[in-house]
This record gives structure tokens, C-alpha cells and sequence, in this order.
């Protein structure tokens, strides 16, 4: 019965009237088909790899209709997946499930944006390598819209343990030269004849492979140093909070 009217709103074209779900039996659904869609990389909500979803203000998904629409079709230029083999039944109660976690946000997280601000300015050094709404370094990736793509507690790994929560794309190679130099930066492209690397310096580097003696590729190791003993747990938590609201411009 309840398909059945769900599939009469969708024809009916009444997006914008679709209510996700609050009763327990739906939340409870939800709950399991999340645990199996959406836990590989939003864990609980606030302790994944992906966005957090223990907020009472999703950014892209400001109404119940939006969320559903999210949970459909992804977000498009992201890691957020369309759904797969999920009936619209089961799209609504992981979005009742998702608004259920929203409810028990809490209201702030611990630290102050603003000391952290001065923080990521000044002694953490971040903006030599990241870029920031235009500006900034690019030895890693654009922070603009951290604070709506990861959790705090992923951000916190990002943070004391870079090697441990790497993302994907930024491996550091050192390039020995037949003439002595060696040449460090950011991977750019490879094939077999050339590797493309961006310097410290930002600039771009092309080099023939049959000029090399030695490519060192840090696969498994971050270029951004751990700041677990550069910043006191306060700092840190200010620095946390200060990415956390880095929502970009939408
Ligand atoms: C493969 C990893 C992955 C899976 C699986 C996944 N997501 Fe996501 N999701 C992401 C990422 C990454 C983002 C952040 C996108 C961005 O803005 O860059 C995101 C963003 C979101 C957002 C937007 C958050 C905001 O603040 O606006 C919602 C809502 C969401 N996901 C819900 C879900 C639900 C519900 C599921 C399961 C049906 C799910 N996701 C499955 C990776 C994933
Ligand atoms: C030497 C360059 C360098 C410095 C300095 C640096 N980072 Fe990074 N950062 C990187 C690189 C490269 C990556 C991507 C690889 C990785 O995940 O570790 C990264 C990744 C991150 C990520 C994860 C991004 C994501 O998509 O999840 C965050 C958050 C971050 N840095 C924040 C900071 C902050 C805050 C500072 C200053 C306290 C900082 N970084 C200083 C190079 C740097």
C-alpha cells in the first residue's frame, strides 16, 4: 500500500511534499539498509571517510526531498554513489534513518573555528600546500569544501596521522637523475616513456624516464607531516573545528 502511494507522489510530480520517515519500524528499517549501503564510508555518521551525517543542516540536502534525491542519484563530481538495487520504499526509510541521526547532533563540536583559522594561517603552515577559496598552496588537495565531505573524526586522522587516512592521488615520487639532480614533487601523470611532477615550488616538472637512474614512488606514505606533537589537544580541536566549517560556496 504504502509503494503504491509513495509511486502516486512520484507521478504526481509532488517531490516536494515527500516526508522521510519518523516511526520506529521505518527508522529501524533504515537503519539496516544503511548499515549495508552507506556505513563502508559514512561508518556511524560522524566517524567515516565520507561527509557527516549527524547534523541537523546536511549541505546538500536541505529538505526530505533533497536527501531522497541524494540518496538516488549520488552527488554528482563526488565519491557519493547513486544508489544500487535499492527499492524507493528503502531510499526513504535510510532517509528517515539519516534525519534520525540529525536529531541527535550534538549542537557544537568542541574547539573555536575562528583560533583555528589562525591556527591553519599560521603556525600549521596548511595554506603552503593547500589550496583555500582560490588561494593557497597545491602540494595537497583544495580544502574549500572539507568541512562538507569529511566527519570531524576523519578529519582529525587527516590531521594526526596523514599515512594512516591518505586520500588517493597525491603520491609523493623522487626522481634521481642520470646527472646527479634528484627531483621531488607531486605525481601528476606517468607513462612509460615520462613522469609529470609538480615541485615544491609549484612548478611543473616533465622528465624522460630514460633519464632517470631511480623513481621512488611514496605510495603508502603521506608528503603532509602528522601534527600530533606540533599542536596541543586543544589546538587541534580548534583546528577541527575550524575545517568543520569550511562549507564551500553552494
Ligand atoms: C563510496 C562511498 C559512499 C557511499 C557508499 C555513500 N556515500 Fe554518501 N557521501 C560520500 C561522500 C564522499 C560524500 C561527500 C561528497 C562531497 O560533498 O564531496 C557523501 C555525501 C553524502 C551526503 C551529503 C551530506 C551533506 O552534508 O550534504 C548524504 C546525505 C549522503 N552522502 C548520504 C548517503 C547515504 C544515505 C548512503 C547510503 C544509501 C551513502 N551516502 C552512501 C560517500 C559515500
Ligand atoms: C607538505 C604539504 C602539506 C602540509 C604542510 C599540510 N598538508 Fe594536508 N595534505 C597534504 C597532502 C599531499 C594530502 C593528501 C594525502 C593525504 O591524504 O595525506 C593532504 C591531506 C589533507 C587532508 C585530507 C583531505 C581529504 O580529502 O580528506 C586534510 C583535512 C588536510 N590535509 C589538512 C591539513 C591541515 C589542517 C594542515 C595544517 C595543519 C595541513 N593539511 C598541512 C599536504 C600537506
Amino acid at each position: 500500500m504504502r509503494l503504491i502511494f509513495f509511486s502516486f507522489l512520484i507521478a504526481a510530480g509532488a517531490w516536494a511534499q515527500i516526508k522521510a520517515p519518523t516511526d520506529a519500524a521505518s527508522l529501524q528499517a533504515g537503519m539496516k539498509s544503511y548499515q549495508f549501503h552507506c556505513a563502508f564510508c559514512h561508518g556511524k555518521g560522524d566517524d567515516g571517510f565520507a561527509a557527516n551525517l549527524v547534523s541537523p543542516n546536511l549541505v546538500h540536502a536541505p529538505t526530505d526531498s533533497s536527501l531522497l534525491n541524494i540518496i538516488r542519484n549520488g552527488i554528482i563530481g563526488t565519491d557519493m554513489p547513486p544508489a544500487l538495487g535499492m527499492s524507493e520504499e528503502e531510499m526513504l526509510q535510510v532517509a528517515g534513518y539519516v534525519r534520525s541521526l540529525g536529531r541527535s547532533a550534538p549542537t557544537s563540536i568542541a574547539g573555536n573555528a575562528a583560533k583555528g583559522k589562525a591556527i591553519y594561517m599560521g603556525k600549521g603552515g596548511c595554506a603552503n600546500c593547500h589550496m583555500l577559496e582560490g588561494a593557497g598552496g597545491r602540494m595537497g588537495p583544495d580544502l574549500t569544501q572539507i568541512g562538507a565531505m569529511r566527519s570531524p573524526s576523519n578529519l582529525r586522522s587527516s590531521i594526526v596521522s596523514p599515512s594512516a587516512a591518505m586520500v588517493g592521488g597525491w603520491t609523493m615520487v623522487h626522481v634521481s637523475l642520470k646527472n646527479g639532480t634528484k627531483v621531488n614533487g607531486i605525481r601528476l601523470n606517468e607513462d612509460n616513456f615520462y613522469i609529470s611532477l609538480r615541485d615544491g615550488k609549484g612548478k611543473i616538472q616533465t622528465l624522460a624516464k630514460s633519464d632517470a637512474t631511480n623513481i621512488v614512488r611514496d605510495v603508502t606514505k603521506s608528503s603532509m607531516p602528522s601534527y600530533e606533537k606540533v599542536l596541543s589537544t586543544e589546538e587541534l580541536d580548534d583546528l577541527i573545528a575550524y575545517l568543520f566549517s569550511l562549507r564551500g560556496a553552494m
